[in-house]
C-alpha cells in the first residue's frame, strides 16, 4: 500500500508536469511557484513578485532579450519557449492592457476550461453575438452554426512575424485584414478581410442579393452599411437596416419608414434612404412579388384618387 502512493507520488512528480498547465510545469518554469508568488503560505494576486501585469508575464512573453534575460536568471528553463507577444501590442491598433493580461488569461486555468468569448462578454456585453441575434458568425460554444469561428478568427494580427491572440493588428479593430467601414472609399483590396473567407467572386456574381457589386463597386457602399460584423438582432444575413448605429448613413423614408421585409433567402424589400435614395418597397429576387406589390399601389392610388373626386362634389 505505502509502496503505492510512493508509486502515485513519483510520477505525478515526475511525469505528471507533462499534462500541467505550463505555468505549473517545473520542467518549463524550474523555480516553481515562487517564480512569480512572494509568499507560499497566503497565494494571492497581491503578492507578486516584481513587476505587476502585465510587466510579469512580459520578462518571459516580452523581447527576445528578455527571453534571454530570464533564462540567465534560471525563472525559464533551456527546454521552454514562451511565445513572444510583446511585438503585437506594439502595432498600431492594439488591445488595452490597463488590467494587464490575466482579465483574457487565466494563468492558472486547466486546458479548455474557458472559451476566450466567456472572458469577452465581461467587458463587452453590448456585442450583439451575446444578445441572442437572430443571425450571426457562428462562435464555438455561443451560437453553433455549420461552421465554428471564436473571436480571436477575426481579432488577431496577419499572422507573419507575430503571434495569434485578440493582441494588436496593423488594421483598425484588432482584425487581421484590411476593412472599410465607412462609405465612398471603394478600391480593390478594402474588403480582403472578409473576401478571407467569402469569395469575392460569389458575392458579386452569384449571390442571392443581386445587388452586391452595384452597391459596392459604384456606389462604394461597405459592407458594414448593411451587415454587421458580429450579428443582427432582428433581421437575417446580418443585416443592419433597422439598427440605431447605422442611424448616420441608413435613413427613414419621407414616409417615416425605415425597415426590411425578408421573403427568405434571395428575396426582400426594403423601405429606408440611402445615399440620398428613396427604397420605398425596392425588392429583389420575387418577380411576382414586385408585379403584386406595384398591382397593390396601382388600386391604392386609384382609390385614392376616387376619395379625392368624392370629396372634392359638393
Ligand atoms: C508565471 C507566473 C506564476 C507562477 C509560476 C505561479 N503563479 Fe499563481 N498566480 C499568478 C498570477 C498572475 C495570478 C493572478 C491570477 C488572476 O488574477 O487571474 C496567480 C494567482 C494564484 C492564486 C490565487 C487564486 C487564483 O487562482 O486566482 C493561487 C492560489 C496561486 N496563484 C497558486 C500558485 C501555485 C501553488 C503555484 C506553483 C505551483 C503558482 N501559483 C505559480 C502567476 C503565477
Ligand atoms: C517565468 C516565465 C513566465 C511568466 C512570468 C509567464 N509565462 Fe506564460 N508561459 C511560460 C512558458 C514556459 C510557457 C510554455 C511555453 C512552452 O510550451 O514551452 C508559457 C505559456 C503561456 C501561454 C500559452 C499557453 C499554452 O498552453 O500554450 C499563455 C497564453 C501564457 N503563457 C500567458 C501568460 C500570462 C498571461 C502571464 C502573466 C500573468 C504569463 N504567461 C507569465 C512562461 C512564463
Ligand atoms: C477587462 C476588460 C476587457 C476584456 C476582458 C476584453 N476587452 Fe476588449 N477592450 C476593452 C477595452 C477597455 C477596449 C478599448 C475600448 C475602446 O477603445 O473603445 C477594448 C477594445 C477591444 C477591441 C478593439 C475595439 C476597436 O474599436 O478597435 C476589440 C476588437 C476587442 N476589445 C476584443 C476583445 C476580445 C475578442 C476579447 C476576449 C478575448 C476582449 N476584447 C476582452 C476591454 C476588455
Ligand atoms: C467574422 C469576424 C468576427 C468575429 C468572429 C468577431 N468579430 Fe468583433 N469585429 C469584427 C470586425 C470586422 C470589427 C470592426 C468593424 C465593426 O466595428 O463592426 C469588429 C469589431 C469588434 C469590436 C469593436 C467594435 C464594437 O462593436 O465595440 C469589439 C469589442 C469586438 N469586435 C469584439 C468581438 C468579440 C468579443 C467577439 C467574439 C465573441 C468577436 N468580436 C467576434 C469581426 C469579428
Ligand atoms: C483582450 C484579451 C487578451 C489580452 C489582454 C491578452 N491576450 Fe493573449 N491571447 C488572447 C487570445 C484570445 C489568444 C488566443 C487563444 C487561443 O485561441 O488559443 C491569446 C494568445 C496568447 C498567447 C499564445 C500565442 C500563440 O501564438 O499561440 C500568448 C503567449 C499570450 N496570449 C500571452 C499574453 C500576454 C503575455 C498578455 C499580456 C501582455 C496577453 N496575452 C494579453 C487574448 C488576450
Ligand atoms: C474567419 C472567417 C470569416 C470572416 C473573416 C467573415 N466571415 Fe462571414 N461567415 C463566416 C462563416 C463561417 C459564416 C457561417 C456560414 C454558415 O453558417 O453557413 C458566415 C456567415 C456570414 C453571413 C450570413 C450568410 C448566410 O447565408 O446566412 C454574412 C452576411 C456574412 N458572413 C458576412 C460577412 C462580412 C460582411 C464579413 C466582413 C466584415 C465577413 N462575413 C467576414 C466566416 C467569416
Ligand atoms: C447594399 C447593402 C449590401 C451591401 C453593401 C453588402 N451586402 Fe451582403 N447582402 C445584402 C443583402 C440584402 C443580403 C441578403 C440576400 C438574401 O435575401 O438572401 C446579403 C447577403 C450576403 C451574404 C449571404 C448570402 C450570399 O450571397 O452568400 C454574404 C456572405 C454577404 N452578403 C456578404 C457581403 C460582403 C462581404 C459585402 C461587402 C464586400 C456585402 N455583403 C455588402 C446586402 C448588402
Amino acid at each position: 500500500m505505502h509502496f503505492l502512493i510512493f508509486l502515485f507520488f513519483f510520477i505525478k512528480y515526475n511525469f505528471g508536469d507533462f499534462y500541467k498547465n505550463p505555468h505549473e510545469n517545473r520542467s518549463l518554469i524550474p523555480k516553481g511557484c515562487k517564480t512569480c508568488h512572494k509568499n507560499h503560505n497566503s497565494i494571492s494576486k497581491e503578492y507578486l513578485k516584481g513587476d505587476e501585469e502585465p510587466n510579469l508575464c512580459l520578462r518571459c512573453h516580452g523581447s527576445l532579450k528578455d527571453k534571454e534575460k530570464a533564462l540567465g536568471e534560471g525563472i525559464i528553463s533551456p527546454i521552454s519557449n514562451p511565445k513572444s507577444v510583446l511585438q503585437s501590442f506594439l502595432l498600431p491598433f492594439n488591445h488595452p492592457l490597463q488590467n494587464g493580461c490575466s482579465p483574457c488569461h487565466s494563468i492558472h486555468r486547466k486546458n479548455d476550461e474557458f472559451f476566450e468569448f466567456e472572458k469577452c462578454k465581461n467587458c463587452h456585453s453590448n456585442n450583439p453575438l451575446y444578445q441572442k441575434p437572430l443571425s450571426f458568425h457562428p462562435i464555438f460554444g455561443l451560437n453553433e452554426g455549420k461552421s465554428n469561428l471564436s473571436c480571436t478568427s477575426c481579432h488577431t494580427s496577419e499572422y507573419q512575424n507575430s503571434n495569434f491572440g485578440v493582441h494588436g493588428s496593423n488594421f483598425k479593430g484588432i482584425i487581421f485584414s484590411n476593412y472599410e467601414k465607412e462609405d465612398g472609399f471603394y478600391e480593390d483590396n478594402s474588403y480582403n478581410f472578409c473576401y478571407t473567407c467569402h469569395n469575392k467572386e460569389k458575392i458579386f456574381f452569384k449571390s442571392s442579393f443581386p445587388y452586391h457589386r452595384e452597391h459596392i463597386e459604384k456606389y462604394g457602399t461597405s459592407c458594414y452599411t448593411c451587415h454587421d460584423s458580429h450579428g443582427s438582432i432582428n433581421l437575417p444575413f446580418l443585416l443592419t437596416f433597422e439598427d440605431e448605429k447605422r442611424n448616420d448613413r441608413i435613413f427613414q423614408t419621407k414616409n417615416g419608414e425605415k425597415k426590411f421585409i425578408s421573403l427568405g433567402k434571395g428575396k426582400g424589400i426594403c423601405y429606408l434612404s440611402c445615399h440620398n435614395f428613396e427604397h420605398n418597397g425596392l425588392s429583389y429576387g420575387d418577380e411576382n412579388f414586385s408585379n403584386l406589390k406595384r398591382e397593390l399601389e396601382l388600386k391604392k392610388e386609384s382609390l385614392q384618387n376616387k376619395k379625392r373626386e368624392i370629396l372634392k362634389k359638393p
